[in-house]
């Protein structure tokens, strides 16, 4: 197993050391631009290895040579938001930057799985599928796992619970209209409605939505990685050791949900193929409305894109 993060910065180097310390692949490489930092990063993580007893070779390089042959390629290039931008204001800048590296890493690894992370998220999976003109199974956007997690977090907060006992759902595109789903998050399996005012919930739903920009707001000059990283490691173990999870993932939908021509987060099951089923759901008219927008906000984003 093969594993090409690009993009050596917060996210990428943060999801590099998380797969190493899960030794999810034999190799790792990390790709960058700015010359040295994936050289310098990588060597330090290869040096963590003998102190976690991981078998994992790792190099960081400023070209696409040593990516040749992955199994997986995880995008992170790109810039970060910063205090006041939403993930649209990336949109132009990141879309030549993801554009760029998906062709260099699709020449040199035609079969791998990539993993988007790029934002403005669906719109930059969009830009990775139409560019390596890999099938929607193997281009998928990590966005629905870090923001089931915030909600997650937010409700094990809320009702001073493990969060091991918490499982939630957010559906949607990565941006202000996500759509946390109440209705099927449970804390040891009682539906959330039952534990918690709808004043309440509503409240944590906001703060789920706003997650990301809570974050950058603390930080001032970058965005989230922790909880990022984790949430593309989480997906990468799913595929490498075909857990076949069920998780929210943005994907190329044809018809699913009522929605096409659009890539948005939907559950699916992560699999050594990649997507291997769009695992579908019961929404009431509300969900599905709310759902619906989130999508035409993201198909807004596709257009302006022009390919
Ligand atoms: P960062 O600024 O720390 O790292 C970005 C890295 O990309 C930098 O090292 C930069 O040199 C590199 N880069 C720029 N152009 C490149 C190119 N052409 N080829 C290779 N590398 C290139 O940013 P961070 O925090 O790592 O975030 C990365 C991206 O991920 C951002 O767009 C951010 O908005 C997004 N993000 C998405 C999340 C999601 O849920 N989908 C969560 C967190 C971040
Ligand atoms: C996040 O949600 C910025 O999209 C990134 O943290």
């Amino acid at each position: 197993m093969k594993i090409t993060v690009i993009g050596a910065g917060n996210v990428g180097a943060t999801t590099a050391h998380r797969l190493v310390d899960m030794e999810l692949a034999n190799e790792v490489v990390l790709v960058d631009v700015a010359e040295g930092i994936p050289q310098g990063k990588a060597l330090d993580i290869y040096e963590s290895t003998p102190v976690h007893g991981v078998d994992v070779k790792i190099i960081g390089t400023n070209s696409y040579e040593e990516t040749a042959s992955s199994d997986i390629v995880v995008i992170t290039a790109g810039l970060p938001r910063k205090p006041g931008m939403s993930r649209d204001d990336l949109l132009f800048m990141n879309a030549e930057i993801v554009k760029s590296v998906t062709e260099q890493a699709a020449t040199k690894s035609p079969n791998a799985i990539l993993i988007v992370v790029s934002n403005p998220l669906d719109v930059m999976t969009y830009a990775a599928m139409k560019v390596s003109l890999f099938p929607r199974e193997r281009v998928i956007g990590m966005a629905g796992v870090l923001d089931t997690a915030r909600f997650r977090t937010f409700i094990a907060m809320e009702l001073k619970v493990s969060v091991k006992d918490v499982t939630a759902f957010v559906l949607g595109g990565h941006g202000d209209s996500m759509v946390p789903l109440p209705r099927y998050s449970s804390v040891a399996g009682v539906p959330l409605p039952e534990l918690l005012s709808k004043e309440v919930i509503d409240r944590l739903v906001k703060r789920t939505a706003g997650g990301g920009g809570e974050i950058v707001n603390y930080l001032k000059t970058g965005s989230a990685y922790y909880a990022p990283s984790a949430a593309v490691a989480q997906m990468v173990e799913s595929i490498v050791r075909d857990k076949k999870q069920i998780l929210p993932c943005s994907v190329w939908l044809t018809g699913e949900y009522g929605l096409s021509g659009v890539v948005v987060g939907i559950p699916v099951k992560l699999g050594k193929r990649g997507v291997e089923q769009i695992v579908p759901i019961e929404l009431t008219a509300e969900e599905s409305a709310a759902l619906a927008k989130s999508a035409e906000d993201v198909k807004l984003n596709i257009a302006k894109l022009k390919y």
